[in-house]
């Protein structure tokens, strides 16, 4: 029995932010953003647009491409770190807004590293025999967390959703997975601020100290990789894909480098999307499926890497 990855959707909402029109808000330029991240854009989400909005319309385009009507369905993850509420959880709401009820529906924060999180956990209860038919989301609405007046970070982020359907199958779909968490390293990027007594205490704004980032996400990242085709028993020369998580173009380059693998085999989205936290790499698989680059019996590396410190990769046959 296998988890296997039955179509994928993808939403980004309909304004885009260049780099020109945010040096016009804020001390930065499109030379530094672009010679540094990689990214030309990014797309954020209108004022009355909350992340189960975007998770829904990603969710409904991933089960039209699975050919899956939504009473198939049996669970619901939605890995986010920008969730509409407190509670009830972002997957709670995208239930109900597909016109759901019933089955289990949970919201995933692993930060950057919640699509890989969560797709594992579905690929998880399918193998168990839990579920038959997942939608997992990667959602987010990273600009609620942005201040503009810091240039260090809202050059970086942006709004957007992407979704797979992953179904119980008889063909390979997932091979292996690993998840990786290290709460020692959770100053070096964080959004302190939280609720009490009716006020919010700490900063509501992110915080990156960018250089540790970088270092120890560049590390991080082959080593798990490595272990995920390991345990697969796939050779590095095997991978047809790279979909790593968009947070720099640097960092993307040098993973793919650790692999042994070329860059056209890795899909870039950075440079449209910016970073998107846990919808980057769905975003990213969408794009690649779409563009017709991805096909099906391929085998598709995924990493992702963020806050906790929390990151992960998954290995499938697409
Ligand atoms: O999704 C989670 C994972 N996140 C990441 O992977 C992000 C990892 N880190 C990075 O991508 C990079 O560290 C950054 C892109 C955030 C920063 O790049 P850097 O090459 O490490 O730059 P820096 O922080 O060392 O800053 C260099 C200079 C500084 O000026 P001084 O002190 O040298 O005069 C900054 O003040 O660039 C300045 N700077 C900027 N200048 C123009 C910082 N932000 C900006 C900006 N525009 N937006």
């Amino acid at each position: 029995m296998y988890a296997r990855i039955a179509g994928t959707g993808s939403y980004l909402p309909e304004h885009i932010l260049t780099n020109a029109a945010l040096a016009e808000r804020v001390d930065t330029s499109d030379e530094w953003i672009a010679s540094r991240t990689g990214i030309r854009q990014r797309h954020l989400a209108a004022d009355n647009e909350a992340t189960s909005d975007m998770a829904l319309k990603a969710a409904e385009r991933a089960l039209v491409a699975a050919e899956t009507t939504a009473d198939e369905v049996d669970l619901i993850i939605v890995a986010t770190t920008t969730p509409d509420q407190s509670f009830p959880s972002t997957a709670c709401t995208v239930q109900d807004k597909l016109g759901l009820h019933g089955f289990p529906a949970f919201d995933v924060q692993a930060v950057c590293a919640g699509f890989v999180y969560a797709l594992s956990v579905a690929d998880a209860m399918i193998k168990s025999g839990a579920a038959r038919c997942a939608v997992v989301i990667g959602a987010e609405r990273l600009s609620n967390l942005l201040n503009w007046e810091d240039r260090t970070t809202c050059v970086l982020f942006g709004d957007g959703a992407g979704a797979v359907v992953l179904k119980a199958s008889s063909e390979p779909g997932i091979l292996a997975s690993k998840l990786r968490a290290d709460g020692r390293y959770r100053d070096i990027l964080k959004a302190p601020g939280h609720l009490k007594q009716g006020q919010i205490e700490g900063s509501p704004w992110i915080y990156m100290d960018g250089g540790a980032v970088f270092k120890f996400a560049v590390r991080a990242l082959a080593d798990v990789a490595k272990e995920t085709l390991e345990a697969a028993g796939i050779d590095q020369a095997d991978v047809d894909w790279l979909v790593p998580h968009q947070a720099n173009l640097r960092i993307i380059e040098s993973t793919a480098k650790h692999l042994h693998l070329s860059m056209d085999k890795v899909i870039v989205t950075v440079d449209k999307h910016g970073n998107t936290s846990a919808a980057s790499i769905p975003l990213a698989l969408d794009e690649g499926v779409r563009s017709g680059r991805i096909k099906r019996g391929q085998t598709v590396l995924l990493e992702g890497i963020g806050g906790g410190f929390a990151w992960g990769s998954v290995l499938f046959k697409y």
